[in-house]
């Protein structure tokens, strides 16, 4: 999982290569890699780790030349090492891939019985070799290319430069997205538009099975069956937007303290302040009488998915289903013909929802997907797009984009609790003015900071940390054990809390921190026998509550006031709180937060 990016033109490519990587290292950040060809050698210049050691490298060993590909790298098969970094290259091919060849052992075994020697572990080596063979043979460029896509099992999206070839690169895409951008004697290739946004505003979505021969006066389309093809060209809203952490130390804390903000540039989207009530853009469907709503999603926007299960459910009285979407696509769920299938996904490229997405389409669903990219592919493939308007997230560890997708799924909640007439106005008002609060109770919860910072100074020396909650705060749990996980390497599970007893009891002694998440409402009282129960085996408690509910709570010697709200809204607030706990934890542990060992932004492959 990795993003590619190729330039053909008459001006040297390096810099701008390097400046695309910076844009597309959300995609992976083992490795990264530039090569130039045309004047008869391919030169290569690749680097382990983050994309600043390339750069260090080319300091020392500027490359030349005016057709080039680059690569930033999630490690699939073979160790984050150099050798392994992309482009992978013999003296006539260098090939930069995202995706997976499945059947990369049998053609690897080929290739060295023929003489080819191989220099790295991963499977996208043999790409570079079979397109070589297919040189050696007297075969075209094109028709090596061609050759090549054919034997190939998996998923791909690559980009090819020849040594021979000054104004020809080629590009083929088979399940992973891949771009061509026109520009003014120049084109380009990338994984996504923003990969190529600064670069030329003209783009065109190759369609599956595609490849295309770029020269710098344009590009010739083939489909799958090598005929050639047209292919729409729309112009880019990526913009060159600089995107900088401000006055913040990471991404991650500028982004959790955005989430006033850019909750609020939500709601004016779903939200009319005037009336009082939410509202959604037209949709193909009545939305009272979807008989199902299934929502799938992956990490933090899988937690997202869990929560609107609760909301839907009580709210709109909707059977509601959720997964993750690497399950869901396997599982060939039973889908009621005209269900709703909701797609919630930050960067709208996961591999897995998107598979999920055509999943659901075969069966007959109605697709709303939720994205922050408005762009991409899980959006360009929905029936209906909500965006969320989040703004560029880039920290790695999702934190605005979570609340973002928490607003949407609210609006949409009422919006159907509406339309099937499962509210009545004085509820429904009741909710909507929660609702609208959320941004100003969001600034009152960040105001907490310093006290979440000293708690996180109590956990610090912590091996294992719980988060309890129940109903719509259970999700809130695990997502804050997720973020825990993420960027501090501190192991954290989320439970439902009444399941304690049931198993996770048994870890707790005085070394294992409980975050117990209880704000005042229906299940309050539970929650709170929960945490006895926990601190009657000498578990260290944190309760995250409001003011009545601390009072109700006795004597805890942990705890945070946050606002007293409706329950309701109550998951986005108090996902805030475990943000920024996770965050000050991994600040004392001195990790990487904004780009945490072994992650990735977008998870392209399956
Ligand atoms: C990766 C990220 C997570 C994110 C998940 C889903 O694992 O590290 O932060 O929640 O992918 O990404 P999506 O872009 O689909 O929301």
């Amino acid at each position: 999982m990795c993003g590619i990016i190729g330039i053909v033109g008459d001006r040297p490519v390096s810099d701008r290569l390097v400046e695309a990587l910076r844009r597309l290292e959300y995609r992976g950040y083992d490795s990264a890699g530039i090569a130039t060809g045309g004047a008869g050698v391919i030169d290569r210049r690749r680097a382990e780790g983050k994309l600043d050691n390339l750069i260090d490298v080319l300091d020392g060993a500027p490359l030349p030349g005016t057709i080039g590909i680059g690569h930033t790298r999630w490690a699939t098969h073979g160790a984050p090492t150099k050798n392994n970094a992309h482009p992978h290259a013999t003296d006539r091919v260098a090939v930069v891939h995202n995706g997976i060849i499945e059947n990369f052992q049998v053609l690897r075994e080929e290739l060295i019985a023929k003489g080819h020697v191989f220099q790295s572990e991963t499977d996208s080596e043999v790409i570079a070799h079979l397109v070589t063979d297919g040189l050696d043979q007297g075969q075209t460029p094109q028709q090596a290319a061609a050759a090549t896509f054919a034997r190939l099992h998996g998923a791909f999206a690559l980009g090819i430069l020849f040594s021979d070839e000054d104004d020809l690169l080629i590009g083929a895409r088979r399940g992973s997205p891949l771009v061509v951008g026109y520009g003014d004697g120049e084109m380009y290739l990338g994984s996504d538009a923003m990969a190529v946004g600064p670069l030329s505003n003209r783009i065109c979505y190759l369609a599956e099975g595609d490849w295309v021969e770029l020269r710098s006066a344009g590009a010739i389309i083939h489909d799958e069956t090598d005929a050639i093809v047209e292919r729409e060209i729309r112009s880019s809203s990526v913009a060159a937007e600089a995107i900088d952490k401000g006055n913040y130390p990471h991404f991650m804390l500028k982004e959790i303290y955005e989430q006033p903000t850019v909750i609020g540039d939500t709601l004016n989207t779903y939200f009319n302040a005037l009336s009082g009530k939410a509202h959604m853009p037209p949709m193909p469907f009545d939305m009272a009488n979807v008989p199902k709503i299934t929502i799938v999603a992956c990490g933090t926007a899988a937690y997202a998915g869990s929560v609107a299960k609760y909301w839907f459910e009580q709210i709109a009285r909707v059977s509601v289903e959720t997964d993750v979407a690497s399950e869901f696509r396997y599982r060939e769920a039973a889908m009621p013909e005209g269900g709703l299938a909701i797609f919630v996904s930050q960067s709208g490229e996961t591999a897995d929802t998107l598979a999920a997405l055509r999943y659901a389409r075969s069966q007959g669903q109605h697709i709303v997907s939720i994205v922050n990219v408005p762009d991409s592919s899980i959006a360009r493939e929905s029936d209906v797009v909500l965006p969320t308007h989040a703004g560029p997230e880039i920290g790695v560890a999702s934190t605005k984009a979570f609340t973002c997708q928490l607003t949407v799924l609210a609006c949409l909640v009422l919006t159907m609790a509406r339309a099937r007439n499962a509210i009545d106005d004085a509820r429904e008002a009741i909710l909507c003015a929660a609702l609208a609060h959320v941004p100003e109770l969001a600034r009152d919860v960040l105001q907490h900071d310093d006290r979440i910072l000293s708690i996180a100074g109590d956990m610090v020396d912590a091996r294992d940390v719980l988060y309890i909650g129940r109903g719509s705060l259970f999700p809130i749990a695990m997502e804050g054990a997720l973020k825990l996980k993420e960027i501090s390497y501190i192991h954290a599970e989320g439970y439902a809390a009444g399941e304690m007893k049931h198993g996770p009891i048994a870890l707790v002694d005085d070394g294992v921190p409980i975050i117990v998440l209880a704000p005042s409402g229906p299940l309050f009282e539970k929650t709170v026998s929960n945490m006895h129960e926990v601190i009657a085996r000498q578990g260290q408690v944190f309760l995250l509550s409001d003011e009545a509910g601390l009072k109700a709570a006795g004597d805890v010697p942990h705890s945070i006031a946050l606002p007293d709200v409706d329950a309701f809204i109550a998951p986005i607030l108090y996902a805030l709180p475990v943000q920024l706990l996770a965050y000050h934890l991994a600040v004392l542990k001195g990790t990487d937060i904004d780009q945490p060992r072994n992650l990735a932004k977008s998870v392209t492959v399956e």
